[in-house]
């Protein structure tokens, strides 16, 4: 069953529609869905209270920081972004301030950049950047506690230091995480949020113990199937377009919890119904929408792909055991344990299959020659598995749906548990 949700006024009208106004409506479609752009103002950006809520703590604790750290394409640097706003209407005078690591960073390099971005009072009165003080100088921690110290206490600044993970060097990591303890043990009154793809703190910060107590930690989980779901009703609503119940259960499908994602899809997908001068995207159009998207989003996908199902053995199970992993549950990091494969491609294959019986499969994935399509995470007894690239999921279902092993019982069972009711509250 399709129907076209919302009952609202201000639905765009195809018949009246002139070639100029389907040529504006393409772009204004470019406007809203933004894959690759984070969110830069609050009303465009979905969900994500818990988060809020754990940022909006800290702030009201001066001396108390943040590690927000998960995926790429998960939503941490808009997170952040939009927290500026919200910060505004929680803490009397926020100062914000944004800067992302780069690869060839220096301790010196990247307090810099936060320096060029304050500025503070001169015995003359003036108020000059504190990174004039810093010309052609090292800056040390201590450097940095001062001129937090110095603040006037009525301002709490945020200082957000976006794309950790793309920094180097090890040793600059750490004297961050130290300063960031230094200032945390003096009182200071500042706050510092650490951004970067990661699976765990660990991983985004060397000898990070030293400062477990004093930061919080954001893990920025995928989003839920109800948060995918506004980022993209909104939009198309927005854009004066309808959507069918079943479409957006599509983008939820294909998304995985990924904002980055749904903007793809959205985007291609109210491209594609101006295309085809219609207001309405259905199922049609989002499968038109998901070929574009694999089509134009990564050409080595298909590459990859063959790699790793290729075979000498016509009797061989690469391909339902990739399939399999396609399917499979994930946790909010987009993680899967090998148990649930086996599950799924028990269900597949419609007989029975342990863990051993595909172990080496999973393994190979992994590999070079099978194009790195999992990554292995963990340790021994422990072990999780995660695509490389959250794209080459729908892509393989896709595969799995032209190949007929995915039927629409097997859809129904591994797809969104879907909620008639969602958008009649
Ligand atoms: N809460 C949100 N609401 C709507 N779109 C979002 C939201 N969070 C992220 N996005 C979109 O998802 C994409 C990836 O977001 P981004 O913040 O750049 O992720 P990350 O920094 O984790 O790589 C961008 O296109 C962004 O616009
Ligand atoms: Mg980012």
């Amino acid at each position: 069953m399709e129907f076209p949700i919302g009952t609202a006024s201000g639905f765009l009208n195809p018949n009246t529609m002139s070639d100029e106004d389907w040529e504006n409506l393409r772009f204004e479609c470019e406007q809203v869905f933004t894959p690759g752009t984070p969110i830069k103002q609050s009303e465009l950006f979905a969900g994500r209270l818990p988060q809020i809520q754990k940022l909006t703590q800290r702030i009201r604790s001066p001396g108390s920081h943040a590690i927000v750290y998960g995926e790429r394409g998960v939503g941490k640097s808009s997170l952040v972004n939009v927290f500026k706003f919200i910060a505004d209407q929680n803490a009397a005078r926020i100062q914000y301030v944004r800067v992302a690591g780069v690869a060839e960073d220096t301790f010196t390099s990247l307090f810099l950049k936060v320096f060029k971005r304050i500025s503070s009072e001169s015995p003359d009165g003036k108020r000059r950047k504190v990174a004039d003080y810093y010309l052609e100088k090292e800056i040390t921690a201590d450097d940095v506690l001062l001129e937090f110290e110095e603040f006037s206490a009525s301002v709490t600044p945020i200082i957000v230091i976006d794309e950790f993970d793309k920094i180097s060097s090890r040793r600059v990591k750490e004297e961050v995480a130290e300063t960031v303890k230094l200032i945390s043990d003096e009182g200071a009154n500042v706050t510092f949020f650490i951004v970067g793809i990661a699976d765990s703190v660990a991983d985004l910060i060397e000898g990070h113990e030293s400062i477990d107590r004093a930061v919080a930690q954001v893990e920025m989980p995928r989003m839920n199937d109800q948060e995918i779901i506004e980022v993209i009703h909104t939009r198309i609503r927005g854009l004066g377009l309808k959507v069918t119940e079943d479409a957006l259960w599509d983008c939820v499908f294909l998304s995985k919890g990924l904002p980055f994602y749904a903007h793809l899809l959205g985007l291609h997908a109210c491209q594609t119904a101006c295309d085809r001068k219609i207001t309405l995207v259905d199922s049609s159009v989002i499968e038109e929408a998901r070929s574009r998207a694999i089509g134009e989003s990564n050409s080595t996908i298909r590459t990859n792909f063959d790699d790793a199902i290729h075979s000498e053995r016509k009797e061989n199970i690469f391909f339902p055991v990739l399939l399999a992993c396609a399917l499979a549950p994930k946790d909010v990091s987009g993680r899967f344990l090998a148990k649930d494969v086996a599950t799924v491609l028990s269900d597949l294959m419609k007989q029975s299959y342990g863990v051993p019986a595909f172990s080496y499969h999973l393994d190979q994935f992994a590999t070079h020659e099978r194009g790195r399509m999992l990554e292995k995470l963990g340790t021994t007894r422990q072990f999780r598995f995660r695509f490389r690239e959250a794209l080459t999921e729908p892509y393989i279902i896709l595969k799995g749906k032209e190949s007929g092993l995915v039927t629409p019982e097997i859809e129904k069972k591994y797809g969104p548990t879907r909620q008639r009711d969602l958008f009649s509250a």
